[in-house]
């Protein structure tokens, strides 16, 4: 990452957890993180790949590859405010709450598809912080976390399966089960 995109994750990171949202990731093109040239790195048969990350006290920045198809699977950053601004592609967002007295059961919250014409997306700590990505295209994103994961401070990055569709009061929830990491 070269210094001007890490002055303007750093400033992203601070207004991360002070504001609703921040345009300086809109300021980070694909050029700056060496797009389209670094998708020759992307390995086909990984869902995807964390091709860079930068982390500080306060905060993770990553450059992820995904190629067409791939998945990350459902998971979460507890605690934690995420900007999610996507470089080259396109991918599909799917987020999720946790529904408030019913353990382990979730409800969808949004399904976007997102390009580099779209802003980053946020996620925040009780708001589609559950989420999944797909690949539409050959995609790269940046993924920005205030603060990092800390598995002793009780924020580790759980992956989830889903397990049933449950019927609950105001529409379908459903049953999400951790998988060991
Ligand atoms: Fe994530």
């Amino acid at each position: 990452m070269t210094p001007r995109v890490k002055a303007l994750l750093e400033r992203a990171a601070v207004a991360l957890r002070s504001a609703e949202s921040t345009p300086l990731l809109e300021e980070i093109g694909a050029a700056d993180v060496g797009l389209p040239e670094l998708l020759q790195h992307l390995r086909a048969k990984e869902g995807w790949q964390e091709e860079e990350a930068w982390t500080t006290p306060s905060f993770r920045a990553s450059l992820f590859l995904m190629p067409a198809g791939g998945t990350m699977p459902l998971h979460d950053h507890p605690g934690m405010d995420a900007l999610l601004k996507v470089l080259w592609g396109q991918i599909r967002i799917r987020s999720y709450d946790w529904m408030e007295g019913q353990q382990a059961l979730a409800r969808a919250t949004s399904d976007r598809l997102v390009s580099p014409a779209d802003g980053a997306q946020r996620l925040e700590p009780h708001r589609d912080n559950l989420h999944r990505l797909d690949a539409v295209e050959d995609s790269a994103f940046l993924d920005l976390l205030a603060p990092d994961y800390d598995v002793e401070a009780g924020r580790p990055c759980l992956y989830y399966v889903e397990e049933a569709l449950v019927a609950t009061e105001g529409g379908p929830s459903i049953r999400l089960r951790p998988v060991p990491t």
